[in-house]
């Protein structure tokens, strides 16, 4: 079965239940200011999901196009895309739980052919403040379905994930099969009144790998060691967000969602994405392009990371709202999706003029039939791409040269700026060749010399400051400003002797170091986001202004009180809120930044905990 078959499947067996099939919709959304990118297949869908009717009718389905680019830096894991097809399905009012969970498993089992014994479900628990109760109605059909399907229908400790659960907790994976947790499974859109959200019931995939234990001392459902692998996610969208909390809707939803790529690997029984058939002719040519071999000499890495970006620029450029590579917005996410390619092009010595090009003609080969819109705009892709092969490549070898005579093991800010003007390195390339080899990248001395590079030359025109950061985008910025707000949540919630140890901040993420000894708890993260979403829900103005850096300690500002700094600093402040010394740029509002949420929380060093975000 082809990964081409699996999506055909999948909206007949829909279309055959009564659902409107939908074209996919732009990769690239229009009047949303708060998403660069299309990222899940119910975007396109919220005023109807609110209420309005949509002219298909009450159940609709379709392949929508998604761009993450939050998980570029897990391209390369076998499991992960910044480009995926999600394969929707919705009621819009009409149908609810029992039906879902019976036709997608029926899809899984009768239609993929998979085995029942290897799929596990999940469920919400309910809310902390026993408002939103346990899903019990899904619990009881999955239990019915499971029982249908001959397998074990217990349902796991509902401690899981909730911190709760001790060292030595053993579960049974050949009865327990349906497992309840608390944030992974209650899915929304933002926190801001008027947001849709429900409980949600993932199906996650035993691909019967080894637990490893630097994950934890157990193996679950949403353990991230690899052993599961989440195919789908019925989320049950039955509330919205007011002034006081949830409220329940009139009309209950269903917003599904499962990625083909992981479908096509399961239902292949492969061990990678990139060995599916939605891969094969782009790893092939790959494979011709350079002369080695997918599967030797450690070039799977490279290989992914090559295939997904060529895949996922083809696509953003392709789009009938396509943009072409530049140093701003989508433009630069495509930009730095060529230019990384083509650094790991030149690791597997990939030489051949207009190289990513032919690989896109692949992609629009491969696509055309079900995206048309690749062919449509299959000169605006290979002209892109060549400009920008040939922008690249003429001073990638240089900059690679430049990069190696650094010997510090900061590069500094004026280096990194250097690679960037001179050598058309992104921030993000400097930044990945520096982890490589052991180094960190001064990151505020970068954007520091990027503000004074924009002064000096004047090109920059009041507008353009405020998205000028290292990559110039607006992602970047707000991202900027949310850091702050963090900071300053996260010594409200965990005390004065929190301080910010590091940052990283890209158009995608933002990735915090602060000082602190423990892991937080699911509460305190829960009020770390409410706190920052507060704040950007009080559309407090973001101002900066100059003073010495006497007058900066005076004020209470946070910041690096050494010689790192001059005399003169810039202070900014969220106002009422925080106050930091820092060289910007910042949005100039904090309703400019949409919904704050936090991915991840982790160890960094001793001492230091690590806080990955996004906003959405
Ligand atoms: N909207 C849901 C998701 O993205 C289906 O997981």
């Amino acid at each position: 079965m082809t990964a081409s078959d699996i999506r055909q499947k999948y909206l007949d067996f829909f279309s055959a239940r009564g659902h409107a099939l939908l074209p996919s919709a732009s990769l690239l959304p229009e009047n949303d200011s708060t998403l660069l990118f299309t990222n899940s297949g119910m975007f396109p869908l919220v005023s109807y999901l609110a209420g309005a009717p949509h002219p298909a009718g009450k159940r609709l389905c379709n392949s929508q196009k998604c761009f993450r680019s939050e998980d570029i830096d897990e391209v390369g894991d076998h499991r992960h895309n910044t480009f995926f097809e999600m394969l929707g399905n919705w009621s819009l009012g009409n149908y609810f739980k029992e039906e879902q969970l019976n036709w997608w498993f029926d899809f899984l089992v009768s239609e993929l052919g998979l085995d029942p014994q290897r799929l596990y479900q999940t469920v919400y628990v309910g809310s902390a403040d026993g408002k939103i109760p346990r899903d019990e109605e899904s619990i009881k059909a999955l239990q019915s379905i499971f029982t249908r399907l001959g397998v074990g229908a217990e349902v796991g400790p509902d401690t899981l994930g909730l911190g709760e659960e001790g060292p030595g907790l053993d579960l049974d994976f050949s009865n327990q099969r349906i497992f309840a947790y608390r944030d992974k499974n209650f899915w929304r859109r933002g926190d801001a009144v008027g947001e849709l959200g429900g409980p949600d019931s993932e199906t996650f995939y035993d691909t019967g790998r080894a637990h490893d234990p630097a994950f934890g001392p157990f193996c679950h459902p949403n353990c991230d060691c690899g052993r599961f692998l989440e195919i789908g996610n019925s989320v049950f969208m039955q509330y919205r967000q007011t002034e006081t909390g949830w409220e329940e809707l009139v009309h209950k939803n269903v917003d599904f969602g499962g990625g083909l790529e992981r479908l096509a690997m399961v239902v292949g029984q492969k061990e990678s994405i990139f060995e599916t058939t939605l891969f094969s002719k782009l790893i092939a040519k790959i494979a011709d392009l350079s002369g080695v071999n997918f599967k030797a000499d450690d070039n799977e890495r490279a290989f992914e990371i090559i295939a997904d970006h060529i895949k996922a620029a083809t696509f953003i450029v392709g789009d009938d709202q396509g943009v072409a590579p530049s140093n701003t917005d989508q433009g630069y996410i495509v930009r730095r999706l060529l230019r990384r390619a083509m650094r790991y092009g030149r690791q597997l010595n990939i030489n051949n003029d207009d190289w990513l090009s032919s690989l896109a003609q692949v992609v629009i080969a491969d696509y055309a039939g079900v995206y048309p819109e690749l062919a449509r705009n299959q000169e605006f892709i290979k002209e892109s791409f060549s400009q920008e092969e040939k922008k690249f490549k003429r001073t990638l070898e240089k900059g690679l040269i430049e990069f190696n005579k650094i010997k510090t093991q900061e590069i500094s800010g004026a280096e990194a700026f250097n690679l960037y003007q001179s050598y058309g390195f992104p921030l993000e390339i400097t930044e990945e060749l520096a982890r490589e080899r052991g180094l960190t990248v001064d990151r505020i001395g970068f954007e520091q010399e990027f503000v004074k590079h924009q002064e000096l030359s004047r090109t920059a025109s009041a507008g353009k400051f405020k998205g000028g950061l290292a990559d110039s985008s607006v992602a970047t910025t707000r991202l900027h400003t949310a850091a702050h707000l963090l900071l300053e949540a996260l010594r409200r919630v965990l005390g004065a002797e929190v301080f910010q140890k590091g940052s990283n901040i890209t158009a995608e993420r933002l990735r915090f170091d602060f000082s602190y000894d423990k892991k937080m708890s699911p509460e305190e993260l829960a009020e770390v986001e409410k706190i920052v979403n507060q704040v950007i829900g009080q559309e407090l103005p973001v101002a900066y202004s100059e003073m010495s850096l006497s007058e900066a300690r005076e004020a209470g500002a946070m910041g690096v009180f050494d010689s790192k700094y001059d005399d003169r600093v810039r202070v900014y402040e969220v106002t009422g809120f925080s106050k930091e010394i820092c060289g910007g740029p910042h949005v100039s509002n904090t309703k400019e930044l949409g919904h704050f949420r936090i991915i991840k929380e982790e160890s960094s060093s001793a001492g230091v905990r690590r806080i990955k975000a996004i906003l959405e």
